[in-house]
Order: structure tokens, then sequence, then C-alpha cells
């Protein structure tokens, strides 16, 4: 079954899904002792039936971060009441500008080449950009922020055992080092004079009356370095993937504009950024008909929750006019992604100006492209790309 992990499916999962969802969406996998899901109702189930699936997972080489993503109510709430309201739409809102500011001054270094590698000029800066702004790092740190995301990112290979693993271990324990160091000197400064970012919001949070302690800060810094940043990436170039494959599609896109936020929302479902999330059984639970035992790791598998013919019509099919379109892209229930809102402003953003400045856009290799280094992401490690130059409106 770890043939869903190799790079030929990675690229394109979705046969192998349709096939296993179709024979057994409950999948045991036993030499990872893996429980993988594959339907839309149970992975909705395992994303939001908190009483049965906890987000707190033991992996071969320990237990998740103390970190939102990977709590349990009361903590859950707790933790995930401090930063919810930098995340309110007027937040979104009063940040669009800076998001077109950042877009432009990006396209305007490359557009004029007439190619690009549309990852790492274009799609996995502008992300890093805004986050780092709205946490509140100086843009002259911005490439450590950056080389700290990809770290974070390869820990999901410590699923499984071996060299990758240990490897990916070893260079996050150095930068979470790295990071301590750096976020103790920022911290003390938001200290004396506060601002209005998600720094001084964490220095100044309590839980039950307490501070946060230094660990839990970093927490809060690793998960919005890594949530904010490689899903939204992957969604601007699952986009361009998208177009590039349904030509006609892009021409309805570019007849009707106004579509762009069900383009994105296709997207979402159809190259879902986030394929899979990870849970652990609180107790035995019974699915489909056999029982996952208490304690299990358990895989609710997003990227083929969405392509479910039980809840989409004809899912195989891009259509950027799909109405209704219940993805589960961002999760479901109290782990509701945060950042859903921006990554959407982001894409539109994104999208926007990509298709107004990038006329004609096509491959420019044959090469098939080289999926991202986290397991559970879905997009291309690079995307290169030739085209005309489009002038900015
Ligand atoms: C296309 C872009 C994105 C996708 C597909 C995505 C996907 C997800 C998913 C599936 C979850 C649920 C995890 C679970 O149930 O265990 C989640 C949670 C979360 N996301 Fe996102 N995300 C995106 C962008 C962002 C951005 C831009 C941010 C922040 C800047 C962000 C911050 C978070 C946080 C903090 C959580 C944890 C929420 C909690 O545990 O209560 N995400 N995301």
């Amino acid at each position: 079954m770890m043939e869903l992990f190799t790079d030929d499916v990675r690229r394109n999962p979705f046969p192998l899904y349709a096939k296993l969802r179709a024979a057994s969406p409950l999948l045991h996998e036993p030499q990872a002792d893996l429980w993988i899901l594959f339907d839309y109702d149970s992975v909705r189930r395992a994303l939001h039936d908190h009483e049965a699936f906890s987000s707190i997972v033991a992996t071969e080489t320990g237990t998740t971060p103390d970190w939102l993503l990977f709590s349990d109510p009361p903590r859950h709430t707790k933790l995930r009441n401090i930063i919810m309201r930098a995340f309110t739409p007027r937040s979104i809102a009063n940040l669009e500008p800076h998001v077109q500011t950042l877009s432009r001054e990006l396209l305007d270094v490359t557009v004029e080449r007439g190619e690009m590698d549309l990852v790492t000029d274009y799609s996995s800066l502008l992300p890093a950009m805004v986050i780092a702004k709205m946490i509140g790092i100086p843009p002259e740190d911005r490439a450590r922020f950056l080389r700290w995301g990809d770290v974070i990112m390869k820990l999901s290979y410590t699923i499984a055992d071996g060299e990758e693993s240990k490897r990916a271990m070893e260079e996050n324990s150095a930068a979470r080092n790295e990071m301590r160091t750096y976020l103790a000197d920022i911290l003390d400064e938001r200290r004396r004079v506060p601002r209005d970012d998600l720094l001084t919001r964490l220095v100044e949070a309590e839980v039950d009356g307490e501070r946060l302690d230094g660990k839990e800060i970093l927490g809060f810094f690793q998960l919005l370095l890594a949530a904010g940043t490689e899903t939204t990436t992957n969604l601007i170039n699952n986009a361009l993937l998208c177009f590039m494959e349904y030509p006609d599609q892009l021409a309805r896109l570019r007849a009707e504009p106004a579509l762009l936020a069900s383009a994105i929302e296709e997207v979402l479902r159809f190259r879902s950024p986030a394929q899979s999330m990870f849970r652990s059984t609180k107790r035995d639970v019974e699915l489909h008909g056999q029982v996952i035992p208490a304690g299990k790791f358990v895989l609710p598998m997003i990227g083929s929750a969405n392509r479910d013919p039980k809840h989409f019509h004809e899912p195989e099919r891009f259509d950027i006019g799909r109405d209704p379109n219940p993805h589960i892209a961002f999760g479901h229930g109290i782990h509701f992604c945060l950042g859903a809102a921006l990554s959407r402003m982001e894409a539109r953003v994104a999208l926007t100006d990509l298709l107004e400045r990038l006329r004609n856009f096509r491959l420019a290799s044959d090469e098939p492209w080289q999926p991202r280094q986290a397991l559970h992401v879905h997009g291309p490690t690079h995307l290169p790309l030739r085209f005309e130059p489009g002038a900015r409106s």
C-alpha cells in the first residue's frame, strides 16, 4: 500500500484512490500499522469526531508536538481562541492590498523574461511573505523563515522509520534551536514595544490565567510557518496545473472572470493541497464493518474524499462552475483550517495577476514534475513555465 507514496502515484493518486475506495474504503496497512480512510463520509467523520479520533498522534519516532493542530479539547479550544481573532474576515480584507503589492512586485521581477519557475519565483514566496508579515518577521529575515518552513514540512517523513526519517528529525532539531534563539530576541522586543502582529498577541496571551511559555510560542510559530506557506503555495501551483490540463476551463474563466472564486474551490477539491491529515483512535471505532482498535494511527485521505462519487457528480471532471461543491480540503469541525479565508484571498490575488501577466502559459519542460517533499502535500516542487509577458492593468 505504500505505493500511495511513490512519486508516480503522488503526481496522480486519483485513479488509485478510486480503485481502493470502490474495493474497500477502509484499508489496514499492516507493515506500518496504518488505517487509511478513502471515502468522504468516514474521512469527514475522522476529521470532526474528536470523541473517537484524537489529533494527538504517536509515530515511530515519538508523539506529535504540542501544537494547536495536534491538540484535543479542552486545550485545543483555549489555544485556538488565542489566534482566532487574527484571522477574522476584516483582518484578512485589511491584508489584501499588501498581498496585491507583494504579488505585483514578484511578477515585475520575472515576467519580462518570458519564463519562470512558478514555485521558486512566485508561489513559494508570496504566502511566506504574507504570513511573515502577519507574524511580525522583518523582511530581511525572510530567507531564514522559508528554510525553516521547508524543514518542518519534511517532518512528514517521520511517519515511517528509516534514514530519511532520521535525517528529517536531525534537521528539525537544529532548526528548532535556531528558531528558539531567534524568537527569544524578537519576543523581548515585543514585550518592550508591542505592535499589531501575531508575536505581540502571543506574548500577551494567557491560558487559564498564565502567559504562554517560550515552548508554546515556538509551537505556534512553527505551526503558522508550516500551515501558512506550503498549502497555499500548492493551491496556486495546482490551479495552474489544472488550467493547463483543462484549457477549455481556462478559456471559460478568461471569458467569465466572475467564476474565479468558484474555480479556486474546484482546484481545492480536484487537487487538494493537503491530501491527508492524521488522527489516532481514542477507543475501538467501527467503520465499514471493521473495527479499528484503540490507539491506532489513522490517515483520513482528504484528496480521495473530495473525489467520492457518492458526494460529487462526475468527480473526475474539473468543472470551475461546480455547484454545490462540499469539498473538505480545509478539513471539517473544530480543527477547520484557520487560514481558509486568507488562502482563498491569496489565491484570488495570485491567479488574477498570473492570468493577466502570463499570457498563453505552458510547461517549459517535458520532465514529469517532482512531487513536494512533504508526503501529505500534493503539488510540484518546481513548475517551469513559458509564456508571453502580459502588461499590468
Ligand atoms: C490552500 C491552503 C490551505 C489548506 C488546503 C489547508 C488545510 C488545512 C486542513 C485540512 C486543516 C485541518 C487539520 C485537521 O483537521 O487536523 C487545517 C488546519 C489549520 N490550518 Fe490550514 N490550510 C491552508 C492554508 C492555511 C493558512 C494560509 C494558514 C495560516 C496562516 C493555515 C493555518 C491553519 C491552522 C492554524 C490550522 C489548525 C487549526 C486547528 O487545529 O484548530 N492554513 N488546514
